[in-house]
């Protein structure tokens, strides 16, 4: 049945030809993956999705929110597709547009006109809207330095949403002291803070990735002691201690060129989502490379995008019925677009 379904999707890729496009993203299964335009992080993404104006059907093989980015930088006439709609993400879904104004407000009576919101592209539209209607800018791993210094060149204070551990990560490889973060807890809608409040530099969602979370310093530990001679990369979205700890750390794309470049024999024990350290294990294999945790660690959503899910979407397509489009109304996709442009602008 696998192959039957691989005929067909073969069959109507090629009989779409270019009205059809489907990007993934690193962390598809491999069965997906295969029958991918482009596949990327988050940046690529994106920005391969500014540039397709042809294609009339993208059938977003990923998640929701990448979906919707997809959407707001497509054309009218193009219609983003996601094969199930289920295939959403933990982090985008720990700030909520409510709970964001809310915070913005306080935030507002606490610092003034001081500060800056920055939105990693993990999060919903209407965040997106906020943060470009704030003069605020998206930022993905791969350009998450580059961003928060423009931000600290617009205001003295930045507030990073939802990730805190990107947000962390950043600031302190920016030299922001660990004394001048504060977090805010969106839930007790409250500070937390160390320090002084009115010496806090960097305000951090308290929103986490629940796969990234998964790598933890006994994993490090563990790693060290049964292959000393391992070398240790994590993504960003890891905790400030496992990132501290870890020999390396960067974004998706980061991690495959850094593995890609490296000396043949070169042992690599990587933090990040399973379905991409298991294509990197079969892609590099003059290296060994294997997962930080040795249970592995999935990210359950992008996992709901399989071959039938994909073929599903195809069929619909094929025939004619627009299904699980994504859509964001306008009113919201004009502040997500400056947020998004601010960022495309920087690379
Ligand atoms: P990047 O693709 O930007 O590295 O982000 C990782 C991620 O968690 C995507 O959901
Ligand atoms: Fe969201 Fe984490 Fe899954 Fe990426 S890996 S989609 S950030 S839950």
């Amino acid at each position: 049945a696998v192959e039957e379904m691989e005929v067909r999707v073969r069959e109507i890729k090629e009989k779409m030809g270019d009205r059809l496009f489907i990007p993934g993203h690193h962390y598809q299964k491999d069965e997906v993956i295969q029958f991918a335009d482009a596949v990327g992080d988050s940046l690529q993404l994106a920005q391969v999705s500014a540039k397709n104006t042809a294609a009339e059907f993208v059938v977003f093989c990923g998640v929701h929110f990448m979906a919707e980015t997809a959407d707001i930088l497509t054309s009218d006439k193009q219609k983003v597709i996601l094969p199930d709609m289920r295939a959403g993400c933990s982090l985008a879904d720990m700030a909520n547009i409510e709970q964001t104004e809310r915070g913005w407000k306080v935030m507002q009576e606490q610092f003034g006109d001081t500060i800056i919101p920055l939105t990693y592209i993990n999060s919903t539209a209407a965040i997106k809207d906020f943060v470009g209607r704030q003069g605020g800018a998206t930022v993905t791993s791969s350009n998450a330095r580059r961003m928060l210094e423009w931000a600290f060149t617009q205001k003295e204070r930045v507030l990073f949403l939802p990730d805190q551990h990107l947000g962390r990560n950043t600031a302190y490889d920016l030299g922001v002291p660990l004394v001048a973060m504060a977090v805010w807890d969106s839930v007790r809608e409250q500070f937390e803070c160390d320090g002084d409040l009115a010496d806090v530099k960097i305000i951090l969602w308290k929103g986490h990735c629940s796969v990234h979370a998964l790598f933890t310093v006994e994993n490090v530990e563990q790693v060290r002691k049964n292959h000393p001679d391992a070398k240790i990369i994590v993504h960003p979205e890891c905790s400030r201690e496992v990132v501290a700890l870890a020999d390396d750390a960067g974004s998706t794309k980061y991690i495959i060129e850094t593995i890609k470049a490296s000396e043949p024999g070169t042992k690599w024990a990587v933090g990040t989502e399973m379905n991409l350290v298991n294509r990197l294990t079969q892609q590099f294999t003059d290296k060994e490379v294997f997962s930080l945790n040795p249970y592995m660690c999935a990210c359950m959503t992008m996992n709901r995008i399989d071959l039938p899910h994909l073929l599903w979407a195809l069929e619909t397509v094929e025939q004619g019925k627009i299904i699980n489009q994504i859509t964001v109304e306008e009113e919201i996709a004009e502040g997500a677009r400056l947020a998004l442009d601010r960022m495309l602008a920087r690379g």
